[in-house]
């Protein structure tokens, strides 16, 4: 389902695409512990002391000049994890069909990764709905 979008913008996407595949598996596993420092600092960075690979920092970049383009920059708490793939995916929809020419289309998965490793598994709501 999702392939038909992907294979319509793919010109775009491969031209940027870097190989980036590997490296965030670290961050995402830091982060899982972190879920219940909740509300309030929405805008706030995540408490990772040891640092990113470098290229999250460029990832960080894209999100800001790309997503941030349109709106504020959504916060990755704002939904949970799993929630990402489509909130990103939806972004980039707006941009195709915005017809707009003058942004830097980024590598789609990186955003992805980008928001899915600094988003908590469920919202704190969510979470404490649980208990
Ligand atoms: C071309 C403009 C544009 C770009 C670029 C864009 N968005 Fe959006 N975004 C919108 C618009 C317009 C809305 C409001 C949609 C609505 O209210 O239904 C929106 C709403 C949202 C929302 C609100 C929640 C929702 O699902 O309605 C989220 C989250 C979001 N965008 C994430 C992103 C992310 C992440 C990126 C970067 C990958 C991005 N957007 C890039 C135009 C854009």
């Amino acid at each position: 389902m999702v392939n038909r979008l992907q294979n319509q913008h793919g010109g775009l996407l491969v031209r940027a695409s870097l190989p980036l595949m590997t490296g965030m598996l670290p961050v995402v596993l830091l982060l899982a512990g972190a879920g219940c420092d909740s509300a309030g600092s929405s805008s706030a960075r995540p408490p990772v002391s040891s640092a990113p690979v470098a290229d999250d920092q460029a990832v960080t970049a894209a999100v800001n000049s790309f997503c941030g383009a349109c709106h504020a920059v959504p916060s990755p708490d704002s939904f949970p994890r799993d929630d990402w793939y489509q909130e990103v995916q939806r972004g980039f929809d707006f941009y195709y069909r915005s017809g707009r020419k003058d942004l830097t289309v980024p590598v789609q998965s990186e955003i992805v990764r980008w928001y899915q490793s600094r988003a908590p598994e469920l919202l704190p709501a969510a979470e404490a709905a649980r208990r």
